[in-house]
C-alpha cells in the first residue's frame, strides 16, 4: 500500500481528504497534535471497508527541529512515502499594526517554514523510489488578498511560489508538486465567521454557494492518482467560482 502523510488530518479539510485517500486505496499517515473522535471514526472505517488505511501520528508541525525524525519515523514504520499534503495550518487574523510579533511567526513557522521542511524531507524519499506527490494547501487569499489576513495569506502566497519552483526541481525525478487553493470552507478554522459574511461570500460566488471539505479531499485526490500524472506546478483553486 502507498504511504500518504496528511498534516493537519484529524478534522476540517485534512480529514476530508485522509479519508477520501484511504478510499483510493492509500495509507494515511494522519498527523496532527491531538487525535480526534472524528478521525478514530474515519480510522475504524478505513479499516472495515479498506482499501486503504488510516494511521495517526501525534507532531507539533510547529517544532521545525523534529520534523527530519517525524518523517524518518514515518519511513522505518511504514516504508517509502509516496505522497504529502501540506495541509495543517494556522488561520489566525488581526490587522498587522496590531499583531503580536509572536504570532506573526507562529503563522510563518507552521504555515510555510513547516510544510516546506516536511517537503525536503519527505522528497529524499520519493527520490529513492523516482515517483512521487506533494501537494500544498494553500488558499484563495494568496491572490486575492483580504484585509486582516495579510500575514496569512503571505504565508500562503509563499507556498505557491514553493509549488511552482520546487514542482521544476523535482520534475526530473518523476515527483509532482501541486497546489490546492481552498475559497472560505466551514471548519473549525473559520467558525468565527458570522452568518452575514457567510451570506456575502456565497452571494459572490459564481456558483452561489460555499465549496466543502469533500470538495477539496477530491481535487487532491485527483493530483494524487494517476489522473495526475501529468500535471505538476499548477493551483487547483477550489472555491465555488468566488474568486472568478
Ligand atoms: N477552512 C477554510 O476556509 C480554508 C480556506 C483556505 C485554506 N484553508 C487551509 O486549509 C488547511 C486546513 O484548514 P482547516 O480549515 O481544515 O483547519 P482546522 O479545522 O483548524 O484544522 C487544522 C488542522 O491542523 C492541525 N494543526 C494545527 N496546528 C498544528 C501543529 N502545530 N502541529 C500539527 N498539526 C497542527 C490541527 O490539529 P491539532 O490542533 O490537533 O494539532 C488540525 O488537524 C489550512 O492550511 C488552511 O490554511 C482553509
Amino acid at each position: 500500500m502507498r504511504n500518504v502523510i496528511v498534516t493537519g488530518g484529524s478534522r476540517g479539510l485534512g480529514l476530508a481528504i485522509g479519508t477520501q485517500l484511504a478510499r483510493s486505496g492509500l495509507r494515511v499517515i494522519a498527523v496532527a497534535r491531538k487525535m480526534t473522535d472524528e478521525l478514530a471514526a474515519a480510522r475504524e472505517l478505513a479499516a472495515a471497508e479498506g482499501p486503504g488505511a488510516i494511521e495517526f501520528r501525534a507532531a507539533d508541525l510547529a517544532d521545525l527541529g523534529t520534523l527530519s525524525s517525524l518523517v524518518r519515523g514515518v519511513r522505518a514504520e511504514h516504508g517509502p512515502i509516496y505522497g504529502l499534503v501540506n495541509n495543517a495550518g494556522l488561520g489566525l487574523g488581526g490587522l498587522l499594526t496590531n499583531m503580536l510579533d509572536a504570532d506573526v511567526e507562529r503563522l510563518i513557522t507552521l504555515n510555510t517554514a513547516s510544510p516546506i521542511l516536511l517537503a525536503k524531507y519527505a522528497a529524499r524519499s520519493m527520490m529513492l523510489e523516482r515517483a512521487g506527490r506533494i501537494v500544498n494547501v494553500a488558499s484563495v487569499v494568496a491572490a486575492t488578498g483580504y484585509s486582516g489576513l495579510s500575514v496569512y495569506s503571505a504565508t500562503k502566497a509563499a507556498l505557491v511560489g514553493f509549488t511552482r519552483s520546487l514542482a521544476r526541481e523535482l520534475g526530473q525525478l518523476g515527483i509532482t508538486v501541486n497546489a490546492v487553493s481552498p475559497g472560505f470552507i466551514s471548519t473549525e478554522m473559520t467558525k468565527d465567521l458570522t452568518a452575514e459574511q457567510r451570506e456575502h461570500i456565497q452571494r459572490r460566488s459564481a456558483l452561489r454557494r460555499l465549496a466543502d471539505p469533500v470538495d477539496v479531499a477530491r481535487s487532491v485526490d485527483f493530483l494524487m492518482g494517476e489522473s495526475g500524472r501529468n500535471i505538476t506546478g499548477t493551483v487547483i483553486t477550489v472555491d465555488a467560482g468566488n474568486t472568478t
